[in-house]
């Protein structure tokens, strides 16, 4: 069966039995076992602890902390480092606006920072200008699956005493100088909703080389309750003549993993590093070659980095412009629709970049963000492939053929315009 069939009835090989996300009849049993075990909410569940400890293997170190989505993984990372109402928070002028809604919904500022137009990633020169002195933290984002160049961005924080957090909901497994994205800062936050490349539907999950920080993002996930690992129970106590039982200690939410969706996703892991080398082995030829496509201009990841491609970015160079004498809006929809007669799904994802987005205007300063670098990076570029893509990476002969035809298309679609 292959990863495009489904069947309604899970079988008792290990079968693939669902879409996408993947499904297996093992994890059918995990979610069939978690039901019937009761425990369907609570801190320190059995399934809950199995899928932390398993995703800290795969890290080979750091701590998990399994959350309800990458959004509160986030935003649990900002309160963890004690970001309060008002502090400044630096984050890229793209990415996924969940990365800047995480301070607001503190009470935190958003401040952008412009990304670069090759790798679209927060730039590290841009970096350095907006390190103000009542900035507190960073969030660097490893957009579409690419790392950022960690560590002119680390040497920069650190030299202020200012955190790094890391936004790796589109990175799972991508690598910088071969270590793994999640570990390079103070704080990796991860996403596991369905256009992730392991799934639990929704859910997310952060790590750290802390165990202080660790513990208090445990405890701010279950309401700032003080929150072991597994298997606790609270006694009930004295103080100063009143009882005490269940005392919230600090600030905190209901930011928990739902066990269903740990049960869901605690076999995935091992499916991931199969999934990023077939993509990996599908982009080479069209990144070997993309000097000799038309105005073709594709990220291509340093010696030190990898690149997982949770998304396919492509952009029309600027110098199309001038040669057909057209506007880049008019020369990117045209090849859109070419690319979509030939079956080629595209999307622009999220537009504009962030500081032009409504809820966002309010941060976005006094500079004039359309003559950014990444306004202009991403007013020429678009997504290949739907969100359903990564299900093509199941089938490594798919995908290859799909990366082959968007070659071709692009190819003949800007021949045919000359
Ligand atoms: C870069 C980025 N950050 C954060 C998130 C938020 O993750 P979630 O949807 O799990 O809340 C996403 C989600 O797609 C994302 O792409």
């Amino acid at each position: 069966m292959t990863a495009n069939q489904s069947s309604s009835t899970p079988g008792t090989a290990n079968q693939t039995l669902n879409a996408w996300p993947l499904l297996t009849s093992e994890n059918f049993k995990d979610v069939i076992t978690c039901m019937s075990s009761g425990e369907l909410s609570g801190s320190g569940l059995a399934v809950i602890n199995a899928f932390e400890r398993r995703a800290e293997n795969w890290f080979g170190g750091g701590h998990v902390v399994s959350t309800s989505s990458g959004t509160d993984a986030l935003t649990v990372a900002l309160l963890a480092l004690g970001i309060r109402p008002h502090d400044v928070v630096l984050v890229p002028s793209y990415t996924w606006g969940a990365t800047a809604m995480a301070p607001l919904l503190i009470g935190a500022t958003p401040r952008f920072v412009d990304i670069d137009r090759n790798s679209y990633n927060i730039d590290p020169e841009a970096l350095t200008k907006a390190m103000a002195p009542d900035v507190k933290a960073v969030i660097a984002v490893h957009i579409h699956g690419m790392s950022c160049d960690m560590d002119p961005i680390m040497d920069i924080a650190r030299s202020r005493g200012v955190p790094v957090i890391e936004d790796c909901a589109q990175a799972h497994g991508a690598l910088y100088k071969n270590r793994q994205v999640g570990l390079l800062s103070d704080m990796g936050c991860f996403s596991m909703q369905k256009s992730k490349h392991f799934s639990a539907g929704d859910g997310g999950f952060l790590v750290t080389r802390d165990p202080v920080l660790a513990q208090q993002a445990r405890n701010i996930c279950n309401f700032g309750l003080p929150t072991p690992k597994q298997n606790y129970r609270f006694e009930e106590g004295q103080r100063d003549g009143y009882a005490v039982y269940r005392e919230c200690e600090q600030i905190g939410g209901m930011y928990r993993l739902n066990p269903l969706s740990a049960a869901l996703v605690k076999d995935q892991l091992e499916h991931l590093q199969p999934r990023i080398e077939s993509l990996q082995a599908a982009m080479a030829p069209l990144l070997a070659t993309a000097a000799q496509i038309p105005f073709l201009q594709i990220t291509q990841p340093a010696p030190h980095q990898t690149h997982v491609w949770h998304k396919i970015r492509v952009g029309i160079g600027y110098e199309a412009v001038d040669h057909y004498g057209m506007p880049m809006a008019d020369l990117r929809q045209g090849l859109r629709n070419s690319l979509a007669k030939s079956g080629i799904a595209s999307t622009l994802w999220t537009a504009p970049i962030l500081p032009l987005q409504k809820v966002f205007r309010p941060y976005a300063g006094t500079f004039d963000w359309t003559k950014s670098a990444g306004h202009l990076a991403i007013e020429n570029s678009f997504i290949v492939f739907d969100e359903k893509y990564p299900l093509i990476a199941q089938e490594p002969a798919t995908m290859a053929s799909l990366v082959s035809k968007l070659r071709q298309v692009w190819t003949d679609h800007f021949s045919a315009l000359a």
